[in-house]
């Protein structure tokens, strides 16, 4: 997957987070989510108006096209999936977020299935949570001992 991929689709996802937990996306916003300057912000938004991702009016908030919100919608599922299945495992919260939205850009549709069963049926199944405890136990064990891996 190219590194443009991966840019827009950031991009659309903290355009989507924007809108539903203000309402609006603006510049400024997705400028303080992404950790960069609104100039850079701007140019992006520029770039996925052109590939019919975004609207924006003069001085307007930023809208997602149906396109736009389509990809962005896609990636967020696997982003929260992704971000379950780490927690699953005993990653702890920061960690797994940041590594879902790592993972989401390069991650098969097919192994985003899989882990959406996989969670399901170890949520469901007593059997299946006794043996994630022990998985996690063990790991534990395994960090304590000062073993390298
Ligand atoms: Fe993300």
């Amino acid at each position: 997957m190219t590194g443009r991929k991966k840019v827009e689709e950031e991009y659309l996802e903290v355009i989507l987070e924007l809108i539903s937990e203000k309402g609006k996306a603006r510049v400024s916003d997705i400028a303080g989510k992404l950790g960069i300057s609104p100039a850079s912000v701007t140019e992006m938004v520029q770039k996925l108006k052109k590939r019919g991702f975004v609207t924006q009016e003069r001085y307007s908030p930023i809208k997602l096209t149906e396109k736009g919100t389509k990809i962005a919608e896609i990636v967020r599922r696997r982003h929260d999936i992704l971000k379950a299945f780490l927690q699953l495992l005993g990653i702890n919260d920061e960690v797994a977020e940041r590594d879902a939205c790592e993972i989401e850009h390069n991650v098969n549709q097919e192994t985003v299935k899989r882990l959406t069963s996989l969670i399901e049926f170890i949520q469901h199944t007593q059997e299946s949570q006794e043996w994630l405890k022990k998985f996690i136990s063990f790991h534990k064990e395994r960090i304590l001992s000062g073993e390298e891996f």
